[in-house]
């Protein structure tokens, strides 16, 4: 099969690639650009674990197409946080801070999933409310924690006056 070109922006870094026309945007992600924060899970579409935002939007990155990347701006768990400066980790994202303050992770698979639908639902609605917040992550499958800490992680990531002076 010929070789697909993509060219796109991938946390905030442009990358090009050349990849199999029938290649997922989750191995584009995984398997090439080797960020392996972004999960697999079910591979059909049903657990959120593989959720990317691709121009801001939450998208399951096991059901795209890697050739549809191309063009597109890429953010995955790894690009949450702010940039490093120098060699040391630099802070977590506010979203990061909130899950762990509410206990919002256990063994972490659905983690980065959930924390890029949480990061998309705030581009789209800076101040959503309860019904918001589970829409947005109703496609999140948590095998772990019964959900309420996730929600309360969420809900404290989304509250404005946690937020004030801070960009998304
Ligand atoms: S791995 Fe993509 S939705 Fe489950
Ligand atoms: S924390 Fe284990 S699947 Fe969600």
């Amino acid at each position: 099969m010929k070789p697909v070109h993509i060219e796109f922006i991938l946390n905030r870094k442009p990358v090009s690639a050349d990849i199999p026309a029938d290649m997922t945007a989750l191995a584009v992600i995984r398997e090439e650009a080797g960020l392996t924060g972004t999960k697999e899970g079910c591979g059909v579409g049903e657990c959120g674990a593989c959720t990317i935002e691709v121009d801001g939007k939450a998208v399951n990155a096991c059901l795209m197409l890697g050739a549809q990347l191309d063009g597109t701006d890429v953010l995955t768990v790894e690009g949450l946080a702010p940039e490093p400066e120098g060699s040391r980790p630099g802070p977590l994202h506010r979203i990061q801070e909130a899950f762990l303050d509410n206990h919002g992770v256990q063994c972490g698979f659905c983690t980065p999933g959930i924390l890029m639908s949480t990061h998309a639902l705030l581009n789209e609605t800076p101040s959503p409310d309860d019904h918001q917040i589970k829409k947005a992550i109703a496609g999140n499958i948590c095998r772990c924690t019964g959900y309420q800490q996730i929600f309360s992680s969420v809900k404290a990531a989304c509250t404005p006056e946690d937020r004030e002076g801070e960009a998304v």
